[in-house]
Parts: C-alpha cells; structure tokens; sequence
C-alpha cells in the first residue's frame, strides 16, 4: 500500500523509481491530433465506410452519439474519481499485487519489462455480461459506485459490439461473428488514475502500449495525456466532450498509445476492454484466409496470448515476433 500515489502526501520530487531512460522519456512538446470524429447516427453506409478506414488507416478514432447518455458518462467519471479521493484506508482492502484477481486496485506497474514504475493507479472491475451478480466483488465505496459502473458498462458494452457488427460488415464477414466466444469473456474496466506529478518530463503514466483485448472504449478525461505513435512521433490525442477514443485489435490496426502524467492536475481515464472468453482459439477468420493470403501469426488460445503477452512485454514489435509464422 506503502507506494499507492494518490494516498501518498503531496509529492515534492519524483522517487528516482520512476525515472525513465532519456530515451524513453516524453518530448518537451509535440504536436496535437485530431483523430477522426465518427457520428454515430449518421446513415449505416457512411458510418460503415468511416469505421473501417478509420481502423485501418490507425486503429484509433473517436465515435460521438454513441447512445451512451452524457449523463451516465458524467456519472462513471465522477464516481471513479471519488473513490481515488476516498482515504487510503478506505481504499487498503482493495488493494492487491495478485495479478490473478479479477477485482483489484493497484499502483505504478501492469507490464512487466523493465524496471522503472509508472506514475498511475489503476482500479481494475471485471464484469459479467449482464453484470448482474459480479457487481458484487467490486468496491462498495463510494455508496454508489455498483450501481453507476453497471449503468455505464451495459451500454458501453453496447458500443462496441455495434462497432465489431460494423466492422465487420465492413470487412465482408457476417455481422455476428464476434459475438459469443470470441466477446465471450468478462468486460475489464480500467480506471486509470494519475495524480499530479512532479516531474511529469522524466516519467510516464502508461508505457508504449497496444492493447491486448479486441476493441477498447476510452473516455480519455479533459485532462490531456493520451499520446499515440503516428510516423515515428508521439502525438496528443485531443479531447472530444462525451466522445470515447476507440482502439482495435487484431482485426485492424493496432496503434502504440501511452499516458503522459501532468504536474498541475490529476487525471482519470477509464478504459473499458471487449475480451474474448479465456480457453478459445485466437486466429484469422476462415473467410479471410486463402490462397496468396496465408495465415500470419499462430492461432492460439486467448489465455496462452495473454501469458505471452506478459512474458514479452507491451510493445508492438515484441508480440508480433513471438507469435508470427
Ligand atoms: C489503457 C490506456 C490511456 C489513458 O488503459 O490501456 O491506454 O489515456 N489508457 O489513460
Ligand atoms: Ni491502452
């Protein structure tokens, strides 16, 4: 607990843990980016065609009138900010190092190359698909933490599947062809929190990353800190009110992405990730493979990718080499 950021007092300078490599430290400025703003009640056709070129042209984009109401998403980011309020004591039974528990709240690492710690905290919720009784392993401070994360997952959730049912669509596949299985596994909420650091140019709140998961719906917070790697830059991500930034997987592009911390105020994201259920196949669809279009990568089980995936670290190019043929 000792090393909880937002439990610790106000930090006069930044513990020599989370000093990173020169090289890897964040730029002294860069550039900000507009990634594409889909409108989601636009007509099917034209929301379609955005979809796909947006996934495959970056694997990031931002989709607006998304049916998640504003007030849900008001409520998701307000109670999630309470609770890294509440006082560490408050927060010390849900703490935990086991990377096995589904429930948890825990500090400064997820990947595990490397040796520096990351400036975040980061509660971790699985929930079931409906959430129903798995709402109850999650905190139950604030008082009414359950009851609006249910609120806001269930739509959520929502989105991204009418995003997979486009893309697919997009990508000549049947519409329905990620749900079951490979959607089958609880949704993961993420809420990411970076308090104010001290030295926010030698550190980071989130490493160079690709998600691991099928699509992951962000509400990156008006406090700036997303960056993605376009051509060989670190660039902002711009904030859009009510929007989530989505990222693909797999089926498209995966872009890099990491968190910037800031000196003057805290931040809070919460990332919310379609998983597919554990013990499954991962593998191309058998209507995009083919002759002159041979499978690329190994078709493994969704448990033993994520074992990889630990083993090797985040970054794009490492994963890629440990599973391509
Ligand atoms: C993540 C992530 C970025 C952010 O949780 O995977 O990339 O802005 N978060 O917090
Ligand atoms: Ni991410």
């Amino acid at each position: 607990m000792a090393n909880l950021l937002s439990s610790a007092p106000i930090h006069a300078s930044l513990p020599d843990c989370f000093v990173f490599p020169p090289d890897q430290r964040p730029p002294a400025s860069s550039q900000a980016v507009s990634l594409p703003v889909i409108d989601l009640s636009r007509g099917r056709d034209e929301v379609r065609r955005a979809v796909l070129d947006a996934g495959k042209e970056l694997g990031f984009f931002q989709v607006v009138n998304h049916g998640v109401s504003a007030e849900a998403i008001r409520d998701m980011e307000a109670v999630c900010a309470e609770f890294f309020r509440l006082p560490a004591e408050e927060k010390a039974a849900f703490y935990s190092e086991d990377t096995d528990k589904p429930n948890r709240l825990f500090s400064s690492t997820t990947y595990e190359l490397g040796d520096e710690k990351y400036w975040r905290d980061c509660l971790r919720l699985a929930c079931g698909s409906p959430v129903g009784d798995t709402k109850n392993n999650w905190p139950d401070k604030p008082k009414k933490l359950r009851e609006v994360v249910e609120k806001f997952v269930e739509p959520t959730r929502g989105v991204g599947m009418e995003l997979l049912r486009l893309l697919c669509e997009g990508m000549g596949l049947r519409p329905d062809y990620f749900e079951g299985d490979l959607t089958g596994g609880d949704v993961i909420i993420n809420v990411n929190h970076y308090p104010p650091c001290p030295a926010p140019g030698l550190t980071l709140g989130l490493p160079p990353h690709c998600d691991r998961n099928l699509i992951t719906l962000l509400l990156q917070s008006t406090v700036p800190g997303l960056q993605v790697s376009y051509k060989g830059d670190w660039i902002n991500v711009e904030s859009v009110p009510n929007a989530f930034v989505i990222a693909t997987n797999g089926v498209l592009k995966s872009i890099e992405h990491r968190a910037m911390t800031n000196a003057a105020l805290a931040r809070t994201s919460v990332a919310t990730f379609i998983m597919p259920a554990a013990d499954i196949p991962i593998g191309p669809a058998e209507e995009l493979v083919g002759e002159g279009n041979p499978p690329r990568y190994r078709t493994v089980t969704f448990d033993e990718f994520m074992r990889v995936y630990k083993t090797v670290g985040a970054r794009r190019e490492s994963v890629e080499k440990a599973f391509k043929l």
